[in-house]
């Protein structure tokens, strides 16, 4: 029997998460979207795509969710996305209604399911995700990390004139202003790139990832990133429904990793078939830890004003 992903959120990011999970033959998907015709659209448009593409995963668009009943992976794409002048953070009311409302349907149908969060402010996101389907921590988490990573890879390749294959990148702590990207552990073919750039050059492409999500709302000026950020997600649920165990940055529920608990934090782990399967410890510089606890403490800022 071939997997079930269902995507909730048949915006941007949902759809061409969508077509790169049916175009890889990763699972068959379930779109869903409260916008009357949206899902069912673009689950028609990307499947007459899949005779010239050739793939055979199948696409379908709802909006209600029982064609998503049993599926191994829920992935929450639904919700607002930041305009010009917005921070994550203004997000918070008005996506944790969406984001409850969601998780309040699709989970119940899907007991056994993982569950992805995108919505923004994504830390925040993750722990309503977490309170209202009432899975364990292994299967309620979020995606922020690889797409930040994946950025400051972008750049360091494009600095180096490399190819982005031979760069790794670590960028740990929330999805925000206060993330964490860690020079040290970021490297091109092993060699950190501490070693290779100076620490100007370092500090402005620290600088950048931090404000790579708003660089791109800027060109936009009507919305936010979703070609890398459907990328990264792609990643996460094939490591799942594949049994990879990748280590990827995902935004996971600390109970004592790192120091800190009840809060959900960028931190390495590995993904697998059920979900989260370790959180990795990396060792950490004076600095790295209190510029984490930095970033953990914007998070539960968040947490206080959730309502859920
Ligand atoms: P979008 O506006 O293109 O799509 C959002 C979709 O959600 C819309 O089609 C809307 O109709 C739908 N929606 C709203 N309420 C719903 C509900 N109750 N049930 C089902 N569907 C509902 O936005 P986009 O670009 O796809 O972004 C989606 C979210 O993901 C935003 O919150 C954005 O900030 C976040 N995001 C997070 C990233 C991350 O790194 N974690 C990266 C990129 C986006
Ligand atoms: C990003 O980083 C909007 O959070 C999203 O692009």
């Amino acid at each position: 029997m071939r997997r079930k992903v269902t995507v909730v959120g048949a915006g941007n990011v949902g759809a061409s998460l969508a077509q790169r999970l049916v175009e890889k033959e990763i699972a068959d998907v379930v779109l869903i979207d409260i916008i009357e015709g949206i899902p069912q659209g673009k689950a028609l448009d990307i499947m007459e795509s899949a005779p010239v593409e050739k793939f055979d995963a199948r696409l379908s668009g709802s909006n209600t969710y029982e064609l998503s009943d049993g599926s191994d992976v829920i992935v929450v794409t639904a919700g607002l996305a930041r305009k010009p002048g917005m921070s994550r953070d203004d997000l918070v009311q008005k996506n944790q209604d969406i984001v409850g409302a969601v998780v309040r349907e699709a989970a119940p149908r899907s007991p056994d399911a993982v569950l992805i969060v995108v919505s923004n402010p994504l830390d925040a996101m993750c722990e309503v995700a977490r309170r209202v389907s009432g899975f364990p921590r292994e299967r309620v988490f979020g995606m922020a990390g690889i797409l930040d990573s994946a950025r400051m890879r972008w750049f360091i390749a494009e600095e180096l004139d490399v190819s982005v294959e031979s760069t790794h990148a670590f960028v740990l702590g929330g999805h925000g202003d206060t993330m964490v990207p860690l020079p040290r552990y970021s490297t091109v073919a092993g060699i950190p790139i501490t070693k290779l750039l100076s620490k100007e050059r370092i500090e402005a492409i620290v600088q950048r990832t931090r404000d790579g999500g708003i660089e791109i709302v800027n060109y936009y000026k009507t919305g936010s990133a979703y070609y890398a950020p459907s990328a990264a997600v792609a990643e996460m649920v094939e490591s799942v429904l594949k049994d990879e165990k990748k280590i990827l940055p995902c935004a996971a529920y600390l109970q004592g990793e790192y120091g800190m608990s009840e809060v959900y934090l960028g931190v390495p782990v590995k993904l697998g078939r059920r979900g989260i399967e370790e959180i990795v410890q990396i060792e950490l510089e004076p600095a790295e830890k209190s510029a984490l606890a930095r970033s953990a403490e914007a998070v539960r800022e968040l947490f206080r004003i959730l309502t859920v």
